[in-house]
């Protein structure tokens, strides 16, 4: 369930504290997507950002797109951040957070990860602190300002965190709270959904090219088409079968359409996609744990 009604967070919760900063540890896709929305959206003032990335490179390209510090060596800023973003791979986990408690992160800092499969549990016992922990699930639309997160606190995070962190996921797309027990699931619908909506979309863009139409114009109709039927679900709040009532007439094509897919088992085909993807959601954490557990076993000589 969700841990309160799908309502916009209140922004009476500042994200960040005057005068500290928030971080974005791995400024990859998602972080630079995120930094670009808290940005935009001016949730926080430019000077309060900096990024952190083991990459060289990225950071000096990254920090001249974002106009913000982007370095390699961001451990000097850590003590001076209210919030933590982590945006790494989850295999990155146990390294990041072994930087993060040695550079003098502070009690009270915020840290919100975004990685796959890492409970909130496996996060606070690799920084091995008290520190307030969010996990978030943010899917690739929100690039476009149009992504769906779900976020759950872990044992030492406040409702104010959770605020705070839906603040920030709301400045690219919609944010929900959910219990922590649902994470495998939403990892598998809207982290994964993206990309079963792109091979939905390409196999009937292809069904257009078949019946006749250019290729260009048949993705135009079929990403247009699932955008205005997305909105319809969002914003008509009916359930979908009576939206398709409205579309299907008597002996009509769509009725037609609709039973072919339906012998193709589209249905089960869905939901089999689905059930599995749940399934290899529930065993991606499994890597930082066994990386730490390699990397305490060298420490004690093992
Ligand atoms: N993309 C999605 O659809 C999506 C959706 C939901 C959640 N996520 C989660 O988002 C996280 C990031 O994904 P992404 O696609 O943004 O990955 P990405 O583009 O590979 O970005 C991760 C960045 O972190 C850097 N990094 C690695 N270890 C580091 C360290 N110890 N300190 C500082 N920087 C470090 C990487 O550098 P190197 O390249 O040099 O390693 C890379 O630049 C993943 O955990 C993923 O599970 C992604």
């Amino acid at each position: 369930m969700p841990e309160q009604p799908e309502q916009p967070s209140s922004n009476a919760v500042p994200v960040i504290a005057e005068g500290t900063t928030l971080g974005v540890v791995g400024a990859g896709v998602m972080g630079q997507t995120l930094i670009r929305g808290l940005l935009n959206s001016g949730v926080v003032a430019r000077e309060q950002l900096w990024a952190g990335d083991k990459n060289g490179f990225a950071c000096e390209k990254v920090a001249r797109e974002l106009n913000i510090p982007v370095e390699v060596d961001f451990q000097a800023r850590v003590a001076t951040a209210g919030l933590i973003l982590v945006c790494v791979k989850p295999a990155d986990a146990p390294a990041v957070m072994s930087t993060l408690r040695s550079a003098g992160l502070r009690r009270d800092t915020l840290l919100i990860s975004i990685l796959a499969g890492v409970s909130t549990n496996m996060l606070e016992s690799l920084l091995g602190t008290d520190n307030p922990v969010v996990r978030a699930m943010p899917n690739t639309p929100c690039i476009v300002g149009e992504g769906m997160t779900v976020v759950c606190r872990g044992r030492n995070a406040s409702q104010a965190d959770l605020e705070r962190a839906r603040r920030v996921f709301e400045a690219v797309g919609k944010c929900i709270p959910l219990d922590e027990i649902h994470f495998n699931g939403v990892t598998a619908l809207s982290g994964s959904g993206p990309a079963y909506q792109y091979l939905i979309m390409e196999a009937l863009a292809d069904a257009g090219v078949r019946v006749g139409l250019p290729r260009q114009l048949a993705l135009t109709l079929v990403a247009q088409t699932a955008l205005g039927a997305a909105r319809m679900v969002l914003e008509s709040g009916r359930h979908p079968a009576s939206l398709r009532d409205d579309v299907t007439t008597p002996a009509g094509c769509t009725i037609g359409g609709l039973l072919m897919l339906e012998d193709g088992r589209i249905r089960s085909v869905l939901a089999r996609a689905v059930e599995e993807a749940t399934r290899i959601a529930a065993h991606l954490g499994a890597a930082p744990q066994k990386i730490s557990e390699s990397a305490s076993s060298q420490r004690a000589g093992r």
